[in-house]
């Protein structure tokens, strides 16, 4: 076991976010190792030149070696889809109490925890309020990751993050197939965040002076859920969905979208702004969904 802090950094949930971190670092000439659970996520990140471990958090404890003496670490694996808890972290975080243990964690958490704020402009000293168990798996990871860290002398950033788009993240597949919305008279307040400009705030709130601190993660220009379906058709010149009323949602929409339907909030983004120093490339939807359909194919 070495005695002494790495210098590799490691993304933990090396997915979709985790890679163009990944890229970022890379580009500023720093060695990446990306933790991730299949075979072929494996072969994916030796493709692009990124260090593979591979480990199912579910499965066999984590072994300290595949996380102990990196300096700094990104956690993206998210919660279980069961339960109250996540075990997933609390799989983490025992792996690291082997010596050295990092300086900084970056975890990646959501909106989610907020509960529905009733359309409310939000910053980061609104209570915590999950009223789903999407919700509350998310607030027991950020809590168990804070009194470790605490207790330990480790650094923590946690990102409060909402919907995530971009090339490849983009409702398509459910755009084409005609499902419905509610109407925009009874849709609620959504946030949005591209999936770049995320990532340049994970590597920022990892180089960043202040630590120990949560950022609401937004381009700063929320909207209306439907409105957002609207706009990524119209920009991929697929019809609009059909809309439904609130009263009869129940009948027509999914569990996993109902359970949007009654978080209503808008993130106020200044002190992520402020703090982290971002300049934001996609600062709303427009820019953003411009960038998705010219050049790359937006899947
Ligand atoms: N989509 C949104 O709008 C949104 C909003 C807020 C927050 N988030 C959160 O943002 C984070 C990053 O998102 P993303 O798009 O990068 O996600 P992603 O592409 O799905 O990546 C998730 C990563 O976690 C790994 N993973 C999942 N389960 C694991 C397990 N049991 N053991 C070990 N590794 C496991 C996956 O490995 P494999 O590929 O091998 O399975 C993958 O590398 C996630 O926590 C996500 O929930 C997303």
């Amino acid at each position: 076991m070495e005695d002494k802090p790495n210098n590799t950094v490691l993304i933990v949930g090396c997915g979709a976010i985790g890679q163009r971190v990944a890229q970022r670092l890379q580009a500023m000439g720093q060695p990446v190792a990306g933790l991730v659970r299949s075979a072929a996520s494996v072969a994916q990140l030796r493709s692009a030149g990124i260090i593979a471990r591979q480990c199912d958090l579910d499965g066999m404890p984590l072994p300290s070696a595949c996380v102990a003496g990196c300096r700094d670490i990104f956690y993206f694996v998210p919660p279980p889809p069961e339960g109250n808890n996540d075990p997933r972290m609390a799989g983490l975080l025992a792996a690291l109490n082997a010596q050295p243990r990092p300086r900084r964690l970056v975890y990646i958490s959501t909106s989610a925890v907020y509960g529905d704020c009733h359309g409310e402009w939000i910053t980061e000293a609104q209570p915590v309020n999950p009223a789903t168990p999407r919700g509350m798996r998310r607030r027991a990871a950020e809590q168990h990751l804070q009194s470790w860290a605490d207790a330990h002398g480790v650094q923590w950033i946690i990102l409060r993050v909402p919907g995530i788009y971009g090339p490849g993240k983009l409702p398509l597949a459910r755009l084409e197939k005609g499902l419905p919305v509610l109407r925009e008279a009874d849709a609620p307040w959504t946030n949005r965040i591209h999936a770049d400009d995320l990532a340049a705030i994970c590597v920022a709130a990892m180089a960043g002076k202040h630590a120990n601190s949560v950022y609401n993660v937004s381009d700063g220009s929320p909207g209306n859920m439907t409105d957002y379906f609207f706009r990524v058709a119209d920009a991929a010149g697929l019809p609009r969905p059909p809309t439904v009323a609130r009263a009869g949602a129940e009948q027509v929409l999914s569990p996993g979208m109902l359970s949007f339907l009654n978080d209503s909030r808008r993130m106020d983004n200044r002190k992520l702004l402020e703090e982290l120093e971002i300049e934001l490339q996609y600062p709303d939807l427009a820019t953003g969904l411009a960038a998705c359909f010219t050049g790359q194919t937006p899947r």
